[in-house]
């Protein structure tokens, strides 16, 4: 590939996010941040809640693979940025969503290790104001260990005193809708950064 069309090649946002509930507000802000990415230019994956719940729980000990795992490792090593999104629960992250990033585990011996060069967009969802900073300082945590670099802006939604989506699910929340579309411009400066 010359250095023209790998400049013209679409990045690749991977998203991870959700919870098993239907209408999981933490799964439509990763789908969100998805979206304004690839009207950026992007080529978007999004693994919802009923993907991460379909995941076994990770097992250092046992290295066999359900396609659900490789399908989640694989679209993760071939991608150029990422979005993880979490309800705070009990003031972390989920284990859905901490089982999917532990996998990513697998990643280890390649030769762009984990999320090494890779920005991660961050969205957490609590039920207070508290929890979610607590929730996406933690993840970012998580992240920094994954050699990843978390985009400046994190996503911190609360949804008692915030109403983000309607009742068809469209995000309507006009401060909300400005950060996802400041996180995916993050993302996709860091991803392409010609653009
Ligand atoms: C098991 C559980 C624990 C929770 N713990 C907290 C918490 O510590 N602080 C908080 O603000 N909200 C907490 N919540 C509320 C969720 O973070 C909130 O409802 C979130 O929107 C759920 O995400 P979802 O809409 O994607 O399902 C908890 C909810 C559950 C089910």
């Amino acid at each position: 590939m010359n250095d023209q069309s790998a400049s013209l090649k679409r990045p690749l946002i991977v998203g991870i996010g959700g919870t098993t509930r239907a209408g999981s507000s933490c799964e439509r802000l990763v789908a969100a941040v998805l979206a304004a990415a690839a009207e950026l230019g992007a080529d978007t994956r999004l693994f919802d809640g009923a993907a991460l719940a379909a995941l076994p729980h990770y097992a250092p000990d046992h290295p066999g693979r359900t396609p659900g795992q490789l399908a989640l490792v694989d679209a993760v090593r071939q991608a150029d940025g990422m979005v993880i999104g979490s309800p705070s629960y009990h003031g972390g992250v989920s284990g859905l969503v901490k089982n999917a990033v532990d996998l990513l585990d697998d990643l280890r011996m390649d030769a762009r290790t984990y999320l090494d060069g890779r920005a991660v967009g961050l969205v957490v969802v609590a039920a207070g104001w508290q929890a979610g900073g607590v929730t996406l300082t933690g993840l970012r945590g998580t992240i920094h260990a994954l050699r990843g670099w978390p985009t400046p802006l994190g996503i911190s939604v609360n949804n008692m005193a915030q109403k983000p989506f309607d009742a068809d699910g469209m995000l309507v929340d006009a401060d909300i809708l400005t950060q996802v579309k400041a996180q995916a411009v993050q993302l996709m400066r860091f991803a392409r950064p010609a653009a």
